[in-house]
């Protein structure tokens, strides 16, 4: 029995639904059950299984598990149901998946003003999926939950008891995080940030397990950090111009918003800090193919080339910490797993 907390180490959008799309498939865990944390439908996970390519907001990214029973939605995740419906057919995962009575609902007034509020659409630069002004309505203790919608009656649940149950019976538990470390209400690049705190803690607080019972919180980097939104937010360390981003091939686009991802090199300070704020165990690196594409698609370590070897070695004596897996390419097999 272990309970795992997949989380983000820089701005969203380090590769997690890639992550745990493999974890929930790995024979040494054999996870039952996965929960979702985070804010809601402003994520976008892309779950590459074989040759199909989901882009999921509010579907767990680990649906497609073999051994998995269920898929929890905690009550600290804000639901958008028309979202949350359509997720389910397009996954199949209806009579799999569950939400917490206590989930928030985004309407479309949220959604309106998440759009057009200047200070939101400018400033901070949101996805425009309504979080932040349901989220404003949730702390104003005036926010529709989960339970007064018809729509959602059947797939409802007491998503806390439903994982004390399962830790109770010594079933494994995977918990997925959103957004990422430095986009913490608290702890991130304020007020260039999401709604909510989203590092470990808060992750298992939307779900409702207590700090206790984690096993272990894995911290997923990219070979590169990308930040998406506000152009007004203050540069990262060592920020490319987007001609560099485009030479380099390191061009990505948000999976909501559309947008051009701005992008840097490696950040060891924010690594760093990402590794305390939420005490990791293990560490996953993503995207290493795409600085080094002869490596794309590489299982083995020692098949790596020099370049890339000497890249991961040098990073984890910086960080003090080995990477546990290390992608490198999007489809859920193309993954390297370091032996100890
Ligand atoms: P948020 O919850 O929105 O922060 O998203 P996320 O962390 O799940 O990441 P997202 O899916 O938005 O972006 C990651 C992108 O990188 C997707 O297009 C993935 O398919 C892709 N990806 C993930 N891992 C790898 C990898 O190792 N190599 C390559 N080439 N692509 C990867
Ligand atoms: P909001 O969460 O939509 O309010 O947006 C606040 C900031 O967080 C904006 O800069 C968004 O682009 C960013 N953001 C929110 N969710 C994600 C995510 O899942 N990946 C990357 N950036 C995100
Ligand atoms: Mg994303």
């Amino acid at each position: 029995m272990s309970v795992t907390v997949v989380v983000g180490g820089f701005f969203g959008d380090e590769g997690k639904g890639k992550i745990v799309s493999h974890l929930v498939n790995d024979k040494s865990h054999s996870y039952k059950i996965v929960a979702r944390g985070g804010v809601g439908p402003n994520a976008g996970h892309t779950v590459v299984i074989g040759d199909k390519v989901y882009k999921l907001r509010m579907v767990p990214s680990g649906f497609a598990g073999k051994n998995i029973e269920k898929l929890l939605i905690g009550p600290g995740v804000l639901i958008d149901p028309q979202v949350l419906l359509n997720e389910i057919q397009l996954t199949k995962t209806m009579g799999k998946i569950f939400c917490d009575y206590q989930c928030g609902i985004i309407n479309k007034a949220h959604i309106e003003k998440d759009k057009t509020n200047s200070h939101l659409k400018d400033q901070v630069g949101t996805s425009g999926s309504g979080t932040g002004p349901a989220n404003e309505d949730r702390v104003r203790r005036i926010l529709p939950l989960a339970c007064d919608i018809p729509e959602l009656q059947n797939i409802l649940i007491d998503v806390p008891l439903e994982l004390h149950k399962a830790l109770l019976d010594n079933k494994s538990v995977l918990v997925e995080g959103t957004q990422a470390t430095h986009l913490s209400l608290w702890h991130g690049t304020y007020p260039h940030v999401t709604s909510k705190d989203v590092t470990a803690s808060a992750i298992c607080s939307d779900v409702g397990i207590g700090p206790t019972n984690v096993t272990d919180v894995v911290l997923v980097f990219k070979a590169f950090v990308t930040r998406v939104g506000s152009l007004r937010a203050e540069k990262m360390e060592n920020q490319l111009t987007d001609e560099e981003t485009i030479k380099r091939g390191w061009v990505e686009y948000g999976t909501v918003t559309g947008r051009l991802r701005r992008a840097a090199p490696f950040s060891i300070p924010l690594a760093k800090r990402s590794i305390f704020l939420n005490g990791a165990t293990k560490l996953a690196l993503t995207k290493l193919d795409i600085i080094f594409p002869e490596d794309s698609g590489k299982k083995e370590f020692e098949d790596l080339s020099s370049q890339a070897k000497g890249w991961v070695i040098e990073k984890e004596k910086q960080l003090g910490m080995k990477f546990s897996w290390i992608g490198t390419g999007p489809a859920d097999s193309e993954i390297i797993t370091r032996k100890k």
